[in-house]
């Protein structure tokens, strides 16, 4: 199986340690969330991953082979990515398939299946100003799978929509990680939001950024498997996660 690998790297910028020694395994089929405080090096090591910035020490490999600059087998989504505002959502998504060399006459039919994907099934003519904030977030997403990639990386993708919005979002990315068989590696602020997504949370620390604590979870894969998220969340061992993970995440903090 492909794995995307982290191993012992360390960032550097202006000669100034950001990241120390940081190791992170993704398989195909993990949903890996790191975690932590701002500036302890989440946005970093995603940009590493996806071969925007070039460790100082350590490496970072895809099934094996160095990740030297951005692939197709790697698709990242931002926290406010740019989607072509005069283009529909369906040309969006289409977009990225021609880029890929898919044919014509087969675009807007995988765009809808993608879209469909996302749950925007019937969305497609619209433009990109008609759609709200958690609805562009959604072609943001078709768009990246369209490449087909094997790995998705997220910085922050849910970060800029409503409470309700993003709990949505969030069972739909779950839907999208199991349909899609990614390999996902996102970055958050919200602890409940790890819990409820990842297969694996790495929780960072700055000054620089170090790893303190791994949790393996297994609340993503009980709602892969068909339990309703509210049960998941209902659970008293979501909740004992919960402080757990708040704990380990403001350990050492000066007060
Ligand atoms: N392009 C850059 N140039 C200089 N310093 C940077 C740059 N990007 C990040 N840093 C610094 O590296 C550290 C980690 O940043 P970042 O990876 O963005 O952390 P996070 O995403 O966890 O907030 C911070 O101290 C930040 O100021
Ligand atoms: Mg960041």
């Amino acid at each position: 199986m492909t794995h995307l690998v982290l191993d012992k790297v360390s960032v550097h910028y202006d000669g100034r340690p950001a990241v120390e020694r940081v190791s992170i395994d993704v398989a195909k089929h993990d949903f890996v969330v790191l975690v932590g405080r701002s500036g302890c090096g989440k946005t970093s090591l995603l940009n590493v991953a996806a071969g925007l910035v070039e460790p100082v020490r350590g490496s970072a490999t895809i099934g094996g082979r160095p990740i030297t600059a951005p692939g197709s087998d790697r698709a990242v989504v931002f926290q406010n990515d740019a989607l072509f505002p005069w283009l529909s959502a369906r040309e969006n998504v289409a977009f990225a398939l021609r880029l890929r060399g898919v044919r014509p006459d087969q675009r807007a039919r995988r765009a809808d299946e993608l879209l469909r994907l996302v749950k925007l099934e019937g969305a497609g003519d619209k433009h990109i100003w008609e759609l709200s904030g958690g609805m562009r977030q959604r072609v943001g997403l078709a768009r990246a799978l369209a490449a087909e990639p094997q790995f998705l990386l997220l910085d922050e993708p849910l970060g800029a929509l409503d409470a309700l919005t993003r709990e949505r979002m969030q069972t739909t990315l779950l839907d999208l990680w199991t349909a899609s068989h990614v390999g996902v590696l996102m970055v958050t602020h919200g602890i409940e939001e790890a819990l409820v997504l990842a297969t694996r949370i790495v929780v960072l620390a700055p000054g620089p950024g170090r790893v303190v604590r791994t949790f393996e979870t297994a609340f993503s894969r009980r709602y892969a498997a068909g339990e309703p998220i509210r049960t998941i969340k209902a659970d008293p061992a979501f909740a004992a996660s919960r402080g757990e993970l708040t704990d380990a995440i403001f350990e050492g903090e000066a007060a």
